[in-house]
């Protein structure tokens, strides 16, 4: 299934404990954007890739992106939100299906981006999210606990998100438009009234946040290259 790509790469990363945006730290000795472009890279149905970045960082995102086909650079905005809007303008009129996913996110396996483009394409737009183990609690601004939420429902969600670039593009602008913020961008569909259909995510696929995640992300990604070392037979 033929996909465009949109990847958010505009954000500072202050959380993540660096001096540096977390999407340009090296794990493994190559940038955290250089390894999520790659896994979609390697996908032939992947068709075009539009990144948003901040300009300072452009000779960076470049090298990211060196020897990749049909990559875009926009302008990024003040929210993550904004950022993708300037992606989507850029999008050319094909393919149809467009997916986003964080350029913080490396550790993202082929097999739920399958997941997901498969669930874009029947429902109009597609989430990848994973159920919440932990028990979630409510609380006030001096921590006193105001309710315990029932989690059964409640899910965790992840990127790529997927969506036909038709309905991207009008709940993006029907957020615009009533000044809608959101943190993902199903949530903006959601607003627009359209149907999000939820696909499960991946335990691998964390979003780099805070310093630890930089060596769990590193741990990921080892593992993976020795499942696929070829077995030596003697
Ligand atoms: O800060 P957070 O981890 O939630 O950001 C998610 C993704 O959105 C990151 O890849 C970040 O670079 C991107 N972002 C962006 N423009 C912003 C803020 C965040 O592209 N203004």
């Amino acid at each position: 299934m033929k996909f465009a790509l949109i990847i958010p790469a505009a954000g500072s990363g202050t959380r993540s404990g660096q001096h540096i945006p977390k999407q340009y730290v090296e794990l493994l000795g190559v940038p955290v954007l250089a390894h999520t472009l790659r896994a979609f890279a390697t996908m032939k149905e992947c068709e075009e890739i539009v990144i948003a970045i901040d300009r300072t960082w452009r000779a960076t995102a470049e090298q990211c992106a060196e020897g990749i086909a049909h990559v875009r650079f926009v302008p990024g905005g003040e929210e993550r939100q904004y950022s993708i809007a300037n992606a989507l303008r850029d999008l050319g009129g094909s393919p149809e299906l467009v997916l986003v996913h964080d350029a913080a996110r490396p550790c993202v396996p082929r097999a739920m981006v399958e997941r997901v483009l498969r669930a874009a394409n029947e429902y109009g737009a597609a989430i990848p999210a994973m159920a919440i183990t932990e028990t979630v609690k409510r609380v006030n601004d001096d921590g006193r606990v105001t309710e315990t939420i029932e989690r059964g429902n409640l899910r965790a969600v992840q990127t790529p998100q997927g969506f036909r670039r038709e309905l991207l593009a009008s709940a993006y602008k029907h957020a615009a438009l009533r000044g809608i913020v959101g943190t993902d961008d199903a949530s903006l569909v959601e607003a627009y009234g359209a149907r999000v259909q939820v696909v499960d995510g991946s335990l691998d696929n964390i979003k780099i946040t805070v310093p630890e995640d930089f060596r769990r992300a590193e741990a990921i990604l080892t593992s993976w290259a020795a499942r696929e070392k070829p077995v030596r037979v003697m």
